[in-house]
């Protein structure tokens, strides 16, 4: 797979080069570009946005160097998404689906967004992680990336895929390592048993449990 990302602040995107997001790069499973939008701006000043027309706040980011920028990169196979808080939400099923893409180009806005033609021309997705507003879609781009990266085969063991949360309509049961007690605190007795069938009955108890607790929409 191969992620372009298209931002006016490419040394935010440091997150992506450490631990499995690394390894993964360096192990060819994906190579990831950080395109810098202001590459395509007209010198000598490298204007990238403007006040919008019919006033309000905030600036926008102009239709020329996203044009270039997305043309740039852009093939017949490239899913085009504009993180965008106005965008459907993102969740795991969504990070699956866009795993099973070749090329995926992932453009940042930052102050009031982007031009709206950049969208219509191009018939840009929008997607948002959640129902709030950051800064810039630097953030968001990172979380989808990450997201879709570790699902790419060989990133991570398959196993830890299927019985993580989200995975079924179950979110995952409590983790524990050594030592097997802490200040006091001891690891519930089954963990330690050996017996793999009494230890799968136990975590998907402790899985129904959390979930009914912290997100009973899950299970309707
Ligand atoms: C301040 S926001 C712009 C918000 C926009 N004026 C609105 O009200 O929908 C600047 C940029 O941050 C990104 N952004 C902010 N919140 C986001 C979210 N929840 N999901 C995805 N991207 C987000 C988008 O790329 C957006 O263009």
């Amino acid at each position: 797979m191969k992620v372009d990302i298209l931002t006016l602040f490419p040394e935010m995107f440091a997150p992506l080069k450490e631990s499995i997001i690394k390894r993964a790069v360096e192990d060819q499973k994906v190579e990831i570009n950080i395109i810098n939008i202001r590459d395509f701006a007209t010198p000598p000043h490298y204007k990238c946005d403007d006040e919008p027309f019919g006033g309000g706040a905030g600036m926008v980011m102009m239709c020329e160097p996203l044009f270039k920028a997305i043309e740039s990169v852009m093939t017949p196979d490239s899913r085009i998404i504009y993180m965008s808080p106005r965008g459907k939400v993102f969740n795991q099923k969504y990070a699956e689906a866009l795993s099973k893409f070749s090329h995926l180009i992932l453009i940042c806005g930052h102050y009031e967004g982007i031009d709206q033609r950049v969208i219509d021309y191009f018939h840009i997705e929008e997607l948002s992680i959640g129902d709030y507003v950051l800064t810039g879609g630097e953030l968001p781009a990172m979380v989808v990336a990450d997201s879709v990266i570790r699902l790419l085969p060989n990133v991570i063991k398959d196993e830890s895929k299927t019985e993580e949360s989200f995975s079924s309509e179950l979110l995952e049961y409590n983790q524990y390592t050594r030592p097997a007690e802490y200040r006091g605190m001891k690891v519930p007795d089954v963990l330690l048993s050996g017996n793999h069938k009494k230890i799968a009955e136990y975590r998907k108890e402790e899985s129904m449990k959390i979930t009914r607790k912290n997100r009973p929409d899950l299970l309707k």
